[in-house]
């Protein structure tokens, strides 16, 4: 394990999106994690976890109807403290985001090269001659000729447009990434080309990363770490080989089981049930209607947060044992 200090760390991050009728719905509960320079971290979990919210709240990015709590320290520095004001210089400049679905937002009218320099030229990292200039290496970086710079987003094939969203979320520079399913909609050869480059960018930038995904096997076969989230909470965190061999957390080992390898079909998720709806106060562990070894206390009391060995954290009853056996 890296003993460097984080560059990102998420203390104790809740988001409620306000629904119409005076009703809200938790959809972060309670999220920490520390990602340290050059760390790969997967953040795994079926749809409506609370993925994509947990990204956008680093980025200060959600819309008007979320309320945050909690701290974001960015190289030191609590980005949510004064809200937009304390994120704004860090977003895309020192943190940097691929959406959800990214390859599919281009603007069609511009030309990619142009959308590229955006972000360059709203931090003033370069402007003119220079942003395009720019921009032809980051384009080469990510495995495209820099000539294409001057085409438009149809004249690009969406493993194309990824990397270039790729190149556009690196255009300042960042030292954290966070991707949101890239890899999803792409046919299988391009995923494994996608997945390819981000460990290479990771490696030769030293770029932290956080990789958003629905899918265990492509965290595990990128990522040093993963966080598997489940109904708004981090319900097990820990490196990915110890996560892989010693799950402590029935989710994680029934995602495991539910996925098949990555050359076999798309029904990636399919332990019986669904999650918990999040606009509802959820009492005990909201993983128990599904689960295989639910007991006593599961229904009623939701679960402590343990670290289960060191850097290995799980939020399960199944573990409580191992707070009687330690000594006071
Ligand atoms: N703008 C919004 N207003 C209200 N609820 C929202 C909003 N955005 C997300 N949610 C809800 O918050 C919860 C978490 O959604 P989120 O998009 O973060 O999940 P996700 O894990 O990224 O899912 P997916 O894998 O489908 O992308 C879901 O219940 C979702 O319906
Ligand atoms: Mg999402």
């Amino acid at each position: 394990m890296s003993t460097r200090q984080p560059i990102l760390r998420a203390e104790d991050l809740h988001v409620w999106f306000d629904l119409p009728g005076d009703s809200e719905l938790h959809a972060v509960q309670g999220v920490s994690f520390e990602l340290r320079p050059g760390e790969r971290m997967g953040l795994v979990g079926e749809s409506g976890c609370g993925k994509t919210t947990t990204i956008l709240a680093l980025m200060g990015l959600l819309p008007a109807s979320a309320s945050v709590a909690g701290r974001v320290h960015l190289e030191g520095e609590d980005i949510l403290a004064k809200g937009e004001e304390s994120v704004s210089p860090h977003r895309w400049k020192d943190i940097a985001m691929v959406f959800q679905g990214a390859m599919n937002a281009f603007n069609p009218v511009k030309t990619i090269g142009s959308q590229i320099a955006e972000p360059m030229e709203l931090h003033g990292t370069a402007t003119g001659r220079a942003a395009r200039a720019q921009v032809r290496e980051l384009l080469e970086l990510v495995g495209i000729s820099g000539e294409r710079a001057e085409r438009y987003p149809h004249e690009f094939s969406g493993g194309m447009r990824q990397r270039a969203a790729i190149a556009l979320a690196l255009a300042c520079e960042p030292h954290v990434l966070l991707a949101d399913e890239p890899t999803t909609a792409l046919d299988v050869m391009v995923q494994a080309q996608i997945l390819e480059l981000l460990v290479r960018l990771t490696r030769d930038l030293g770029l932290a990363m956080i990789l958003v995904t629905h899918d265990l096997p492509v965290v595990a076969q990128v990522c040093d770490r993963a966080a598997v989230m489940y109904a708004g909470e981090i319900v097990e965190m820990g490196q990915m080989t110890t996560i892989y061999h010693d799950p402590r957390h029935p989710y994680t080992r029934m995602l495991f089981a539910a996925t098949p390898d990555l050359l076999g079909d798309e029904d990636v998720l399919s332990i019986p049930g669904a999650p918990p709806r999040l606009d509802h106060e959820i009492v005990g562990c909201p993983f128990t209607p599904r689960c295989d070894s639910a007991f006593a206390p599961c229904p009623t009391a939701h679960p402590r947060r343990l670290e289960v060995a060191p850097g290995h954290e799980a939020l399960c009853h199944l573990n409580d044992h191992l707070v009687a056996e330690r000594p006071a």
